[in-house]
């Protein structure tokens, strides 16, 4: 079996507006002998690494194409992000929105929806439209807008109750208020999904992923507001409860597949030559919260012996592929490391900022 050595790539994000430089480390894991700089005990060493443990503790060596299935874990109602109080807490300046082109996930459209529509639609089908996650994108359409932008709070219906006229829909959700109303209150939650929801519609109802251009209100996955400038730890801005860790399925499996997709080839552009995506959003490092990052699989860890970097600040993720975990060999003392695991490491620095205030 073939395998190269996983390189760490510095990749991005030299940010001004923050008040720590940061710096973002991805490695991939691609087979044999990647090694870090990092005396932790955790630096991957040359194991096997041919053969992919699955969840179970079985392993999947030798059985030849059945690779694992990408799952998610069930979610579970009451799990929550905790305050990390065992963190060591990082002083991060406020960085406001930014307005940018922005992707979206398709499953956090999708999880607005059953937010505002799901007690009735996802859970329930009331009028005859029920929708789940593998049917957003065939049945949710131009109807469910027109529905939210309506100010009408009861069509008119004859006597066997078919609506007189087909293009009036009542405003959903059915107890909230008219559209004109909702328009006058520029915090209503559900105009900003409507844009959303809108622009989703325009690209074509894609299934993972689309645009929310600067002008339709986009803005920088990476703002800090406030409340995660106070919450910001070396990991990360909460500890999330194993009931909410890696429940989302369709962009995790997407992201596992890319990455497994993705060879480094030398005689490539220079992003070929590096073989990872090109800018962060496209990794698994989307945000900075750290709740919807654990949804992704995404958790934040730190050794036990971490490496002095000029005195910066460290934040680590590690995504392990889904249905794999890492293994640690009590015996040899080494871990296990599926392929395609990725690592992230973003550094902080302390900036003097324009004012001449150390941040
Ligand atoms: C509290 C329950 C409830 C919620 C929440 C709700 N709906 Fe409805 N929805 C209904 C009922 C009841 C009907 C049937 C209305 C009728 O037949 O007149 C309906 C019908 C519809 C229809 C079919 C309309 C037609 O005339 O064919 C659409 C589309 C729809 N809802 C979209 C939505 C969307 C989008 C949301 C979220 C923004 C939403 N609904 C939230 C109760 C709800």
């Amino acid at each position: 079996m073939r395998a190269r050595a996983g390189g760490e790539v510095i990749v991005m994000n030299r940010s001004r507006a923050l008040s720590r430089l940061l710096t973002v480390a991805i490695a991939t894991l691609l087979g044999l002998g990647s090694c870090f700089a990092e005396p932790n005990g955790l630096g991957p060493t040359a194991t096997g690494g041919t053969d992919a443990l699955s969840e179970g503790g079985a392993s999947a060596g030798g059985a030849a194409g059945s690779g694992p299935v990408c799952t998610a874990r069930a979610p579970k109602r009451d799990a929550k992000c905790n305050p990390a109080t065992s963190g060591e807490p990082l002083l991060v300046r406020q960085v406001s929105d930014t307005p940018q082109d922005t992707q979206v996930f398709v499953d956090d459209l999708y999880a607005r929806f059953a937010n505002y529509c799901g007690s009735c639609h996802v859970q329930n089908s009331l009028g005859a439209f029920h929708v789940t996650r593998n049917t957003f994108s065939t049945d949710v359409d131009d109807k469910a807008l027109k529905a939210i932008e309506s100010d009408t709070q009861t069509c008119k219906k004859d006597s066997s109750g078919n609506k007189l006229d087909a293009s009036c829909f009542d405003w959903m959700p059915p107890t909230g208020k008219s559209w004109s109303d909702r328009q006058k209150d520029p915090s209503d939650p559900v105009v900003g999904f409507a844009t959303l929801l809108d622009t989703w519609i325009q690209q074509g109802r894609p299934v993972d992923i689309f645009t929310l251009p600067a002008d339709k209100g986009g803005k920088s996955p990476y703002s800090i507001n406030l409340g995660f400038s106070k919450m910001w730890t070396n990991i990360g801005t909460c500890v999330p409860d194993e009931g909410m860790v890696a429940t989302e399925l369709t962009q995790s499996c997407a992201l596992d597949d890319r990455f497994a997709a993705m060879a480094r080839k030398p005689d490539g552009t220079p992003q070929e030559q590096i073989g990872l995506p090109n800018t962060l959003e496209q990794t698994d490092l989307f945000s900075f919260d750290s709740a919807r990052l654990a949804t992704y699989g995404v958790i934040a860890y730190v050794p036990a012996y971490p490496l002095w970097s000029d005195s910066a600040a460290k934040l680590r993720y590690v995504r392990v592929p889904r249905g794999q975990s890492i293994k640690y060999d009590s015996k040899t003392k080494q871990f296990d490391i599926p392929k395609n695991t990725r690592f992230y490491k973003t550094f902080f620095r302390k900036v003097i900022d324009f004012d001449g205030v150390e941040r």
